[in-house]
């Protein structure tokens, strides 16, 4: 049913991001002693070796991961727990980049738990080898259905990331559907939502969609970068994040010049909104 591989895009633009604004969420989140539990709805394979066959053909990382310096020196403060897990799995040279899985799973605290949810068996097979650990459950589920059906746990704080592959187009009408559940089950959640900016499709609907989903009052942060303006294909890719932590707006703000510099080679554009 499915044909994606997150190892063909493993450390491109939007992963960069992506995966810096998860780790920065967490490392904040994580300055409190209370317990947190970790949904990934859309997982992948975990781990991923830059010079597989995979990553070869592509060549996503090489615009992506690949354009930031390295070693990991002086980024910018949004950035810190990704270029430290970065370092911390790579000694010298980059070789590895980090899925979602192993971003949760290099900061996890006893207190903690993390789900890891994905669909395809090949891939969740490889998370399972990756990501074994006394904190970490991994399920094959639809991970649209797990956002929909979570709910507030009594002095336990909730982080989601979903990140689907949206091969079935369908996923951006029921996402909304099953957010808007989401936060009336659970409505201080911070839920962090993925989406390509494509040259073939207008993303603002998608985007009115998430804005509606989200309710009136909450508190919404809607990041979006497009690094290859105009290009076919994906140009970018947007988060939306419900219930950001109050820093995050401003740690963004202080990185996307340099990150935009690195990755859009002075052409890409980006725009950050928040609400209320
Ligand atoms: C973009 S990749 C995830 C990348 C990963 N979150 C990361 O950042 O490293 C999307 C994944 O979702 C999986 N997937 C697709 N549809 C799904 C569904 N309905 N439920 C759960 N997983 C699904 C795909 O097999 C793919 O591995």
């Amino acid at each position: 049913m499915f044909g994606y591989r997150h190892a063909f895009h493993a450390g491109n633009h939007a992963d960069v991001i992506k995966h810096g604004v998860y780790a920065f969420v967490l490392n904040y989140l994580q300055q409190k002693p209370g317990a947190l539990e970790i949904i990934d709805t859309h997982a992948g394979a975990g781990l991923y070796e830059l010079d597989s066959a995979q990553a070869q053909q592509t060549q996503e990382w090489r615009q992506g991961i690949g354009t930031l310096p390295w070693p990991a020196e002086h980024w910018p403060q949004l950035l810190q727990p990704l270029a430290e897990l970065l370092t911390h799995i790579n000694p010298e040279q980059l070789l590895r980049y980090p899925g979602s899985p192993w971003v949760a799973l290099h900061s996890l605290r006893p207190q903690d738990s993390l789900l890891l949810c994905e669909w395809q068996q090949a891939e969740r097979r490889l998370l399972q080898e990756q990501c074994a650990h006394p904190g970490v459950r991994s399920v094959q589920q639809d991970g649209l259905e797990l956002l929909s059906a979570i709910h507030a746990k009594d002095r336990v704080r909730q982080l989601l990331l979903v990140d689907p592959s949206y091969e079935l187009k369908t996923d951006y009408q029921q996402l909304p559907q099953a957010l808007a559940k989401a936060v009336k089950r659970s409505n201080t959640a911070c839920i962090i939502i993925w989406y390509p900016v494509l040259s073939n499709r207008d993303c603002r609907p998608f985007v009115k969609a998430l804005a509606q989903a989200s309710g009136h009052n909450a508190k919404t942060l809607h990041l979006q970068h497009l690094p290859q303006p105009g290009a076919q294909g994906m140009q970018g890719s947007g988060l939306w994040v419900v219930n950001p932590p109050w820093v995050l707006a401003e740690a963004i703000d202080q990185a996307m010049p340099w990150l935009n510099q690195c990755m859009g080679a002075g052409i890409g554009k980006w725009s950050l909104e928040t609400s209320p």
